[in-house]
């Protein structure tokens, strides 16, 4: 297969996720669900999926989507200019969410991806579930994983500029 017949593929298995969740998603919107290992080469195991409904200068409206086995890499959203940095909500829509950010290190329905030990540094983990929500506030360092059967959230926030989000792992690339 090739790179385009497997994104389309993944596209395409991401998007039944989402929408089975019960947010219903446009053929365009499916089109342009990125997918991205951000550069660390292991999709499986760190890498996203995201369909962005809404991306304004002021305001963004994503879904999230995580298979089992696959973490979202540890990052913040920085000070860019007179705006303060990301406030992002993220609230799930179905399976179970491990959110970690800064605060006593209680990681333990979750797990380090392996030998990353250095790259994911925040271990306050809330384990959350369909209808719960939290609020990151801008330059917060998190990162999430779900539970074996993946995961979708939403993820409500101020504008996005996904480009120049920081990462904790020096080895990705956005
Ligand atoms: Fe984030």
């Amino acid at each position: 297969m090739t790179t385009n017949h497997r994104d389309a593929d993944r596209r395409s298995r991401v998007a039944a996720m989402i929408r089975l969740a019960g947010m219903e998603l446009t053929d365009d919107e499916v089109a342009r669900i990125e997918i991205t290992d951000l550069g660390l080469g292991n999709l499986e195991a760190e890498g996203v999926q995201i369909a962005t409904m809404v991306s304004t200068p002021r305001l963004a409206f994503k879904a999230i989507a995580l298979f089992g086995g696959q973490t979202m890499p540890q990052h913040r959203h920085p000070v860019v200019g007179d705006d303060p940095g990301k406030e992002e909500t993220i609230r799930v829509l179905s399976g179970e969410c491990r959110l970690y950010v800064p605060g006593e290190d209680t990681l333990a329905r979750g797990y380090v991806p392996g030998g990353k030990e250095d790259a994911y540094t925040v271990r306050n983990e809330l384990v959350m579930r369909p209808g719960d929500q939290r609020t990151v506030e801008p330059g917060t360092w998190h990162w999430f994983q779900p539970g074996d059967d993946g995961m979708v959230v939403l993820s409500i926030s101020t504008t996005a500029r996904d480009t120049l989000d920081e990462f904790s792992d020096p080895a990705v690339v956005r």
